[in-house]
C-alpha cells in the first residue's frame, strides 16, 4: 500500500526568501535589586528633548533619564555594561560611554556600538505633573 502523502509544492519560486533575522531584544532585567520603591528625581523640564540627565541615587546606582521624544521619558541604569563606568549622557542622539566608546540607544538602551555587548538596564520612570520619579 502506498501512502497517500502527496506533497504538492506550490509554485513559490517567484517569491524571494526572506532572511530570518532576530532583532535584538530590548527587554533587560537589570534593575537594581536593593532599593525598592519610588524616588523623586526632579523636574522633567530639566531634560531637553533628545538629551538626558543623570541622577546619582547612591554609590551603587546612578539613573540616566532620556527624553527621545517630547513627553517620552526613558530610564536606565547609567552603569555601562562593558566595564562599569558611568555613561556620559546623550550625545548625537545616542547614550555615550566615555571609557571605551560604547554607544546605546536612548529609547531602549540597546547596544549600538561596542565594546559593550549588553543593553543598559531599564528603570521605570513616571511623570507626575512636572516631576520625574524612578520606580524601583
Ligand atoms: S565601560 Fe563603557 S565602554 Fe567600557
Amino acid at each position: 500500500m502506498a501512502s497517500l502523502a502527496a506533497v504538492s509544492l506550490a509554485a513559490c519560486a517567484a517569491e524571494p526568501e526572506v532572511a530570518q533575522t532576530t532583532p535584538p531584544s530590548a527587554t533587560v532585567d537589570q534593575a537594581p535589586a536593593e532599593a525598592v520603591g519610588e524616588i523623586l528625581l526632579g523636574p522633567a523640564s530639566e531634560i531637553l528633548v533628545g538629551s538626558g540627565n543623570k541622577y546619582q541615587i547612591d554609590e551603587m546606582l546612578t539613573i540616566l533619564v532620556t527624553q527621545p521624544k517630547a513627553g517620552d521619558f526613558r530610564g536606565f541604569s547609567a552603569t555601562c555594561t562593558h566595564s562599569g563606568c558611568i555613561v556620559q549622557g546623550v550625545s548625537d542622539g545616542e547614550i555615550a560611554c566615555g571609557c571605551h566608546g560604547a554607544r546605546f540607544d536612548q529609547e531602549t538602551g540597546a547596544v549600538l556600538a561596542g565594546p559593550a555587548r549588553t543593553a543598559l538596564g531599564r528603570i521605570a520612570i513616571e511623570l507626575r505633573g512636572d516631576e520625574l520619579y524612578a520606580i524601583l
